[in-house]
Formats: structure tokens, sequence, C-alpha cells
């Protein structure tokens, strides 16, 4: 396979940014390279120093003047609700029993399973997004459609087969048996197949019963391996009503900790209201609590403690999402946008190498898969996003009195979409502009 060189402006971080002038936490190259070989990074650094070491017939792509950053990632997904974007719901258990479930049992047929999966992919390297966590829906055919298109983009995707086996219509519930079957039967096809990652999925304590969740248990036992994924303290009625189901559980956290479910490779979306005892536990386990801003303001389900979370003496993990389709828009841009102003009226500040670094590293380290994703490390995977902070006349003009690289990056999550989005490369293939 002939090698590429992908010119630009490198930005890769390091670790977290503790200050805004935090220089330190990341490299930055003004006229950077990437050299590109068998879908992997094999050298970054300096432009002259990357070309005169590039084997002979290495194809150069000059993306100057603009920023090259590793992918974006997205650590909280529902692959079956790219329909039900916007519905109009109070909150979100009207959402979930309005439009989000009956939708979902769409998912039980494979040929529209897998032409929204065409339109998932499309959709999120046309948003610079190249690794996903993604619920698929109850039925194995979603699993199947988002894991073989997946392979055939060649892209680092981590998804379930939801298990639930209660509080939804009959179209969308499993068993204990099958649940617990047809995950072990997703593993075996996709788990290891390319890149793909499977997540054991329970979807929340709601939708499923206490045999169920002991099968969740038995699985996460077998493979521990695994990401595990699942809902927590989203919205104050579901809190009552899950620990109402639970009457021998402390508060909600506990019952995913009773079943063996809280560990480094949990993930929590939401966990807006934690209390004290259930953030100690989640911090003792490593559990990533994932924070969906767009979504928690369209549902109206609380402000998300980023910060007063990662304060703490015992501080939580944090990665950030998009929550499609309670959240309302693809681009992590706009997600970290929307981060930000959860802080501002928290009276906290998020500042934008922090944004950038969560939306990278930050989640790669939240998956535990920063050996592969989230920087442009040599022997990484060639998951990159080449971004444009002048792609609009409004960007072009704000452009102009932009004076430090912080400012750059705060003006793309500001203003930016997926029009800034110039061109994504999953493991080194131009995807946005080829699909
Ligand atoms: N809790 C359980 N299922 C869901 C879902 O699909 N979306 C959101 N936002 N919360 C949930
Ligand atoms: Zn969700």
């Amino acid at each position: 396979m002939t090698a590429t060189l992908i010119r630009g402006r490198l930005l890769s971080f390091l670790r977290a940014p503790e200050a805004i002038d935090d220089t330190g936490s990341y490299t930055y190259l003004a006229d950077g390279a990437l050299l590109v070989a068998d879908g992997r990074i094999a050298a970054m650094g300096t432009h002259d120093d990357v070309s005169a070491a590039a084997p002979q017939g290495t194809v150069e792509i000059d993306h100057r003047p603009h920023l090259i950053l590793p992918g974006l990632i997205d650590t909280h997904v529902h692959f079956p609700q790219m329909q039900v974007i916007g519905s109009y719901a109070a909150n979100l258990l009207e959402w979930l029993n309005t439009y989000t479930f009956p939708e979902e049992c769409r998912f039980v047929e494979s040929a529209h399973a897998e032409r929204i999966a065409g339109h998932f992919f499309d959709e999120f390297f046309r948003n610079g997004t190249t690794t996903a966590v993604a619920y698929c829906s109850v039925h194995k055919t979603s699993a199947d459609a988002f894991f073989a298109e997946s392979l055939r983009r060649g892209s680092l995707m981590i998804g379930g087969k939801v298990m639930m086996d209660r509080n939804a219509p009959q179209g969308l519930l499993d068993t204990p048996e099958t649940g617990y079957d047809e995950t072990r039967q997703v593993i075996a096809d996709w788990h290891g197949k390319g890149r793909n990652h499977v997540a054991i999925t329970p979807r929340f304590a709601i939708t499923s019963t206490p045999e169920q969740m002991a099968m969740t248990q038995a699985l996460a036992e077998e493979f521990p391996d695994l990401h595990i994924q699942t809902h927590l303290s989203e919205n104050r009625d579901e809190i009552d009503f899950t620990c109402s189901l639970y009457p021998e559980a402390k508060d909600y956290t506990d019952i995913y900790a009773r079943y063996g479910l809280l560990g480094a490779k949990s993930l929590f979306g939401h966990a807006i209201h934690l209390s004290d005892r259930e953030a100690d536990a989640m911090s003792e386990a490593g559990a990533v609590a994932v924070h969906c801003p767009t979504s928690n303001l369209f549902l109206g389900s609380g402000l998300f403690p980023m910060k007063s979370y990662q304060r703490r003496e015992k501080p939580l993990r944090i990665a950030v999402a998009t929550d499609i389709g309670g959240g309302s828009s693809y681009s992590m841009l706009k997600t970290l946008d929307e981060a930000y102003k959860i802080q501002q009226l928290l009276g906290e500040r998020l500042n934008p190498l922090e944004s950038f670094h969560l939306m990278t590293r930050g989640n790669a380290e939240a998956l535990s898969l920063v050996d592969r994703i989230g920087t442009l490390e040599p022997g990484t995977d060639a998951d990159f996003v080449v971004l444009n902070a002048a792609a609009t006349p409004a960007m072009r003009l704000r452009m102009e009195t932009v004076k430090s690289l912080a400012d750059e990056l705060f003006l793309l999550q500001t203003l930016g979409d997926d029009r800034s989005v110039v061109e994504t490369y999953v493991a080194g293939r131009a995807m946005k502009s080829t699909g």
C-alpha cells in the first residue's frame, strides 16, 4: 500500500489541560505532517522532517491552512433514533414512550436497519466523528446492520444489542434468556471483526427485570474486557420510578453495583443527579459518567455538574457525547458548545483546550482506547479530521480578530458544525468526500 503524507496544522493532546494557557498539554505543529500507511499513523512531525523520511512514491495531500486533529469521538448515541431527533415531548419518559420506543420497533426489519446504518455512518463522518459508542435496538438485526456497515467503512465502533424485557412495547422486548443468547451471538459474530467492539448493553434498570440484570452480570463476568453501557440518573421521575422497582438498592447507582456492572469499562449515560455516595461509588469503581449536553437541555433533564464531579476528592472519569436522538446535534463541536453554556449556568468555566481534549484524547481515555484512537501519535490508527475555522462568512469575519490557537478552537466550537469539517479520515481513507 502506498504511503500518504497529510500536511496541515497538527494538534494532538498529551494530557488534560489544566488552564487555557497550558501549552504543555498538547503538541501543535504549525507546518506539520502525518505519514499514513496501512491504516496507521507511521510518523508525525514537522513537514520538513516527515517528508524527508517518507518512502519513494508517497502521495502528498496539502490541507493547509486547516487544522488536523484526531478523529472526534462520541461516547453515547442511539443508532435507531435518527428519525426521532427533534420530537416534541415534555420530558424523558414521555419522549421514550411516545416517539422513541415505537420508532425502535422498526429495526426488526433488516432492510430498514441497513438503510439507517448507511445514513448513520455518512452523518457521523460528515461531522468529523470517527468513533461512536452506539446503542442498537433490541433486535439482533440492528446490531448486524450497524457492525456490517462499520466493517465496510473500516471504522472503530463500539455497539451493543440493547437488552430490555419490561416497561416497553411488546415489539421491543427480549427475555433474560434471549437477551443473553443474542448478545453472546453478537459478540461471536462481531467483536474483534475489523475494528468493531461489542458492548454489553442493558438499556436501563427500568426496562430490565432483576432476572435480566442477573443475566447481564453473567455476560459481564464471561466477557470482562467488554465495555458495558447503560443509563443512570438522567431525570427525577426516572430516578423515582427506578428506585421503586429495586427497593432493596441504596440508590440508582447501587442497582448496577449489585449486579456487578460498576467497573472501569462501564459507561453511564447522563449521570446528572448523583448523590455524594453514588459519585464516590462511581469513582472508586473507575466508572465513566457520560455527559450528553444537548440531550440534557433538549429533554430538560438537568445541568451536568462536570466541574464539581472533576474537583471531588474522589473525582469522576468524564466523557462527552451527543446522545442522538435525545440530543439535538450530530456535531461534537456543537455538543461542546452546549457543554460550555451549561458550565456557564453553573458558574464554572470550560476552556476550549479542555473541550477539544475531551472530544479527542479525553473520550479515548474514558473508553480505555487511547493506544488506538484520540491522538495523532505514531502507531495509532489513522483516524483524523481536518477542520476549517473560517468555513462560513460569519466565521471568516470573526477569524480576522482571532489571535491564538485557543481563540481559534473556541470559534470552531461556538460557530462551527459540519460545515467546518473539510475532511474525515478513517484508517487513512478520506470518508467525507467519498462516503
Ligand atoms: N434512557 C433509557 N433509554 C434512553 C434513551 O434512548 N435516550 C435517553 N436520553 N435516555 C434513555
Ligand atoms: Zn441514551
